[in-house]
């Protein structure tokens, strides 16, 4: 087994207070993490990812009271919000206190905060006295890791330890609410839906930038991309278009075997848009490694988790 790969929390601990990077668990995706308040540790992370440094990082917390050390303001639906859904997979945007280092916020007035709810990551946090800087623990633009081994396949010999905590059970990244003007704004979908955040604080304005303006550069258009071409739209009719015995199709619950492609992944049989996003990035990489030329994938529906889905399904495509 690697040598920096395992799941012994002090030692991550230890590696972290020396000003190191670990990869972390979470429940949503892993994060390459240092600690926030030190820039030149963070600025190790932006070199490992290969990350403009115009792109914020999310900054991962272990006590909900410790918000108030990092942020001026706590807006009352973003209170609310982390009632709710604290630990688990949401980030909240908040103006920040100068305790946080300008290379974390990448020049911006505001800091993302976070508490995730991965036991390993939540007791490690939980025993340091600074919290963790992380962004998604892959080069910049390409699918986010869901396993320890995802992450140690790109980046293993750049990073101090990987702190393995099993396969992610959410499998998307967080969902992103700022409060512009006081009231929420869903900047990246993510594993907590629209729906949810609705039932806490009603209504919510989903605002997914682009890369006209990279305010959250997670929201550029080509995103989350695997090498391989992947077409998205009606299967069938993509298939005729190529020679499908080369390709890889990618459906949420139909079986397309009878269209002869030379792979057919259903990410989840039971029509589970929970199970499908769990799947989703390790199917991705699986397909961008398999020898096919490319990917036929469909949308899924367009509700709950299907949402968040579509949208790495388009970024995913939109090189293609
Ligand atoms: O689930 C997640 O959020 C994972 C795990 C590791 O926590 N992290 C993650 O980080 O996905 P990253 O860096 O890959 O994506 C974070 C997104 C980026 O698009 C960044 O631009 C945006 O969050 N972001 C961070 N701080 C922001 C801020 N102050 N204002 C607007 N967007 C921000
Ligand atoms: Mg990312």
């Amino acid at each position: 087994m690697a040598p920096n790969l395992g799941a012994d929390i002090g030692r991550a601990a230890r590696i972290l207070e020396a000003g190191g990077v670990v990869a972390i668990p979470t429940e949503t995706v892993y994060g390459l993490a240092a600690n926030a308040l030190n820039p030149n540790a963070v600025a190790r992370i932006f070199t490992i990812k290969k990350r403009p440094s115009f792109d914020p990082l999310i900054v991962h917390i272990g006590h909900k009271e410790r918000v108030h050390h990092y942020a001026t303001t706590f807006p009352e639906p973003a209170q609310a919000l982390a009632t709710a859904f604290w630990p688990g997979s949401l980030t909240l945007i908040v103006e920040k206190k100068p305790v946080i280092p300008d290379i974390v916020s990448a020049g911006l007035s505001t800091v993302g905060l976070r508490m995730p709810r991965h036991p390993l990551t939540l007791r490690l946090l939980q025993s340091l006295d600074f919290p963790l800087a992380a962004p998604s623990a892959n080069p910049f633009g390409y699918i986010s890791p869901t396993t320890a081994r995802h992450v140690y396949d790109q980046l293993g010999a750049q990073i101090d330890y990987i702190l393995d905590g099993g396969p992610c059970q959410v499998g998307l990244e967080s969902t992103i609410v700022g409060f512009p003007e006081g009231e929420p704004v869903v900047y990246r979908l993510g594993g907590i839906a629209v729906e949810q955040l609705e039932e806490v604080v009603g209504r919510v304005k989903v605002q997914l930038n682009v890369s006209s303006n990279p305010q959250a550069p997670g929201q550029l258009k080509t995103h989350y991309a695997p090498k391989k071409p992947l077409w998205l739209g009606n299967i069938e009719e993509m298939a005729k278009k190529i020679d499908v015995s080369e390709w890889a199709l990618l459906s949420f619950q139909t079986d397309y075997t009878y269209l002869g492609a030379k792979m057919n992944i259903r990410l989840s049989s039971d029509g589970l848009l929970e199970e499908a996003a769990t799947r989703l990035f390790a199917v991705l990489r699986s397909l961008d490694e398999a020898p096919v030329q490319g990917i036929l994938a469909e949308r899924l529906p367009d509700e709950g988790l299907g949402r968040a889905i579509n949208d790495r399904l388009e970024r995913a495509a939109a090189r293609s």
